[in-house]
């Protein structure tokens, strides 16, 4: 997809942005972002927005109905789509359940787009799509080569932008995220939020394999950002947002216990097998189509997270069973949390 020609529309601040997945992780930073600048928002989701000034449409999106009162109204602008079956490991064991969140989904939420004449469509994708790239550096023009349910519903999503892009002029874009950390991931299941657990628990971390796996992690006030920016361009295509520079899981470790004052010792236990080595992106496409620039450093952004957490005051989901696994692309993580629990960024864990 390449960027398409503009479309008449109010100015940038001025639209209804309908928010799926509003009460999420990502949700909530995005919604404080529209919202801020002046953006009136809907949030849809299974639960209402904490904050009541939101308009909430609270629902099940594979639901009849919910879609259509998402983009009704008049005034909508335009659609962040951010809902998704997000577990990689539950992709695998519920593809079908994943096809119907991921794809089904998108196809009714642009096709009430279109038949409601908003123009504008951003989804979050994943650098999953590409799947095991080795330590290749990976670009939009990688080949899609999904590795599990998850990585594959989000290209079919991607593809169905792109569809609608070329037949009806929308504005549709897909951001391909690596792993977005930041405040408001307690629920998750990814292994920063392992890492801080631990950190809390006075625990330490089991490492698959040597702990070299390379892995780009993205704070979200950054992909926020971009998100910002492709709604403000009328952004189409795809684009991939990271943080450009990869770390190793031993040096995200060596990160978390400067931020924590955490020892966090380390087991090395059998790497396991399928595991991604690296994920290593070039985001030179946002630089220049997006004026996207990274700007909150790992050690900054794991400092917002580590103090998310201790406001929180207590090990939050410290039951997460060993051997679950973190990040989207594969299907393995890099760490645990001894005794009890695993923090490795592998290949495609749990949560996305
Ligand atoms: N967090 C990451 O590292 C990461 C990386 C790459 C891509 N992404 C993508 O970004 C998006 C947001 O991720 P997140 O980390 O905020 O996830 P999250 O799980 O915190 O939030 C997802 C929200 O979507 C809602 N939702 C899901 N399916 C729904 C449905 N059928 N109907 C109504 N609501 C539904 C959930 O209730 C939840 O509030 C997802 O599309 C995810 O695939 C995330």
């Amino acid at each position: 997809m390449t960027t398409s020609a503009p479309m008449a529309t109010p100015p940038a601040c001025a639209g209804r942005v309908v928010i799926t997945g509003g009460t999420g992780f990502v949700g909530r930073a995005a919604v404080a972002a529209f919202a801020g600048r002046g953006n009136p928002v809907t949030v849809v989701d299974r639960s209402a927005h904490p904050d009541p000034t939101v308009r909430s449409v609270v629902g099940e999106l594979t639901e009849p109905g919910v879609v259509a009162d998402a983009v009704a109204g008049g005034d909508v602008a335009g659609v962040v789509h951010l809902a998704a079956m997000t577990s990689v490991l539950r992709s695998v064991e519920h593809p079908v359940a994943t096809y119907q969140a991921n794809v089904a989904v998108t196809q009714d939420l642009l096709e009430g787009c279109r038949q409601a004449g908003v123009g504008r469509f951003i989804m979050a994708s994943t650098n999953a799509v590409v799947g095991d790239a080795g330590h290749a550096t990976v670009d939009e023009a990688a080949s899609l080569r999904p590795l599990t349910p998850y990585g594959a519903t989000k290209a079919a999503g991607e593809m169905l932008l792109c569809g609608y892009a070329g037949a009806y002029g929308m504005a549709t874009c897909a951001l391909r995220f690596t792993n977005i950390y930041g405040p408001g991931m307690g629920h998750k299941d990814s292994f920063v939020p392992r890492m801080m657990r631990a950190a809390l628990a006075g625990r330490g971390v089991q490492i698959y394999g040597d702990g070299l796996q390379r892995r780009d992690l993205v704070h979200v006030d950054d992909a926020v950002a971009a998100v910002l920016a492709a709604w403000d361009r009328r952004f189409t295509g795809t684009a991939i947002i990271g943080s450009g520079q990869s770390v190793t899981v031993l040096e995200l470790l060596d990160a978390v216990r400067t931020v924590t004052g955490c020892a966090l010792p380390v087991e090395h236990v059998a790497a396991k097998p399928g595991e991604m080595p690296a994920v290593i992106v070039d985001i030179s496409r946002a630089r220049e189509q997006l004026g996207y620039r990274p700007s909150v450093s790992l050690i900054d952004g794991l400092a917002t997270v580590w103090q998310d957490f201790a406001a929180a005051g207590a090990p939050l989901n410290a039951t997460a069973p060993l051997n679950a696994t973190v990040d989207s692309s594969t299907l393995h993580n890099s760490v645990v949390v001894t005794p009890s629990v695993v923090v490795t960024p592998g290949t495609g864990g749990p949560d996305r």
